[in-house]
């Protein structure tokens, strides 16, 4: 493969992972139970995988931390357990939980590896769930005070902060349509959920500063929506889809607006003074892309008769529906290939937002392929690097980028089925093997790192 064109001096290279998704240790150190672990126990995994144990990471993070190391990496985007926190969501703090964070984040300094924790990658505490986790106002004072006793603790270490991630999909997939815990089916009576995501994230940023913390973005996907037909029905529904699932995150945090009145006026108040909270400047601003989105009215069906995103079905209830890409590779889990729609997401995070818009890191990239010699993997990334690439050219200010994942990992209702990593894990034994991609990657920070 030709060598990647030379990114800019300082661009950040990392790899990224989350709680759930490695840790295990699900009953060790005190750590209480999640929304995650209830939906596990409820058997709704699809293939029963464990998720008390996923990759060992809770043991075997030096071990990661190695692999980082072996990269080249300059940061690693974690997540922090919640309840491993805090595990009752509120009250009292469980040490051993945050002594295990203190360890991990000792230990990718000492390996010259920046710590970029995600403070909520969607691990809610079990006790806050059943009070109804974020269609509860509450829950988002807690997540604060959560925030802050994380921030007193490893402010001193951490440069690169992460408040929420992905509140769209928590949104949809977990509170709309029972995809993901806590496994709601509730329509448009899902977007308090929105807001008090929202609402945390910018108290979040309060929290943060208060404790003297500095690096501080988010993480939001952004998928380029494109209509499935040209027609005023699927138009309509792209249009509403991209409302949806991009603008009413980014519109509030960048600009302090909603996006769509009608929206606007089904969630819970004090809305006003909610956006002014949530609008605290940021100091950079996180995209997950790994795909676009086609969308079209209900009733319509893909051009290649495959309906859904990877075999996500929306239910009648909503106005729109997931069409598949047509004449495009397609990934192990079904997800169309489509490099230039990362340019075309951050061209249009550009356009929209202008000066209000901070300077981009790229939070999550990648794809889910079975195999040690993942070509396909390589060619995905190759891909999307040069579509970044291309986006930084035409004037997009992007600083870094952080693919999915480090390890294979719980692909969180798929279970571990889906493999996203550069390394192989094997769930029986628990070992590592790098991955043809894992070397490939390796290579391609060398050389950009190199003058
Ligand atoms: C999430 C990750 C997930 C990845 C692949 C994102 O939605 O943040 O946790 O594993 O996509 O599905």
């Amino acid at each position: 493969m030709p060598t990647l064109p030379k990114f800019p001096a300082g661009f950040l290279w990392g790899a990224s992972a989350a709680a759930f998704q490695t840790e295990g240790a699900a009953r060790a150190d005190g750590k209480g139970p999640s929304g995650w672990d209830a939906f596990a126990a409820r058997g709704r995994i699809k293939d029963g995988a464990d998720t008390d144990r996923a990759t060992g990471f809770y043991e075997r993070y030096a071990e990661d931390v190695g692999l980082l190391a072996g990269l080249g990496a300059d940061a690693f985007r974690f997540s922090i357990s919640w309840p491993r926190v805090v595990p009752d969501g509120r009250g009292p703090v469980n040490a051993a939980g945050l002594d295990f964070y203190d360890r991990l984040v000792d230990e990718l300094c000492a390996r010259g590896v920046a710590p970029a924790p995600t403070l909520y990658h969607w691990d809610t505490p079990l006790a806050l769930e059943d009070a109804g986790g974020w269609l509860n106002r509450d829950t988002a004072f807690r997540f604060a005070e959560y925030v802050g006793v994380v921030a007193e603790r490893l402010a001193d270490r951490v440069p690169m902060w992460i408040t929420i991630n992905e509140p769209a999909e928590v949104t949809l997939l977990g509170y709309a349509i029972d995809v993901h815990a806590p496994g709601k089916r509730l329509f448009f009576d899902a977007l308090p959920a929105a807001h008090h995501q929202l609402l945390a994230h910018g108290l979040a940023v309060g929290a943060l500063r208060a404790a003297g913390a500095g690096g501080i973005g988010v993480a939001l996907s952004h998928s380029q929506v494109l209509p499935a037909a040209d027609t005023e029905a699927d138009r309509a529904a792209a249009e509403l889809y991209d409302t949806l699932t991009n603008w009413m995150f980014s519109d509030p945090i960048l600009t302090g607006t909603h996006p769509d009145g009608a929206l606007a006026a089904r969630l819970p108040g004090p809305v006003a003074d909610d956006l002014a909270t949530i609008a605290a400047p940021l100091d950079w601003y996180g995209v997950n892309y790994y795909a676009p989105m086609l969308v079209g009215a209900p009733g319509t069906r893909s051009a290649n008769g495959r309906s859904g995103f990877g075999g996500v079905e929306v239910p009648a209830e909503l106005p729109f529906v997931l069409h598949d890409i047509d004449g495009v590779e397609h990934t192990a889990f079904g997800w169309p290939v489509v490099p230039d729609g990362l340019r075309n997401a951050l061209v249009g995070l550009a356009d929209r937002y202008g000066d209000r818009l901070p300077p981009i890191h790229i939070t999550e990239n990648g794809c889910s392929y079975e195999g040690l010699d993942d070509q396909r993997r390589i060619a995905y990334l190759d891909g999307h690097l040069r579509a970044l690439h291309r986006a930084i050219t035409e004037g997009v200010d992007v600083r870094g980028y952080f693919t999915w994942s480090l390890t294979d990992n719980i692909e969180w209702a798929e279970g571990t089925r889906q493999r996203f990593g550069l390394v192989h894990v094997d769930y029986d034994t628990l070992a590592r093997t790098p991955k043809a991609s894992y070397h490939w990657y390796r290579d391609v920070i060398a050389a950009q790192h190199a003058e």
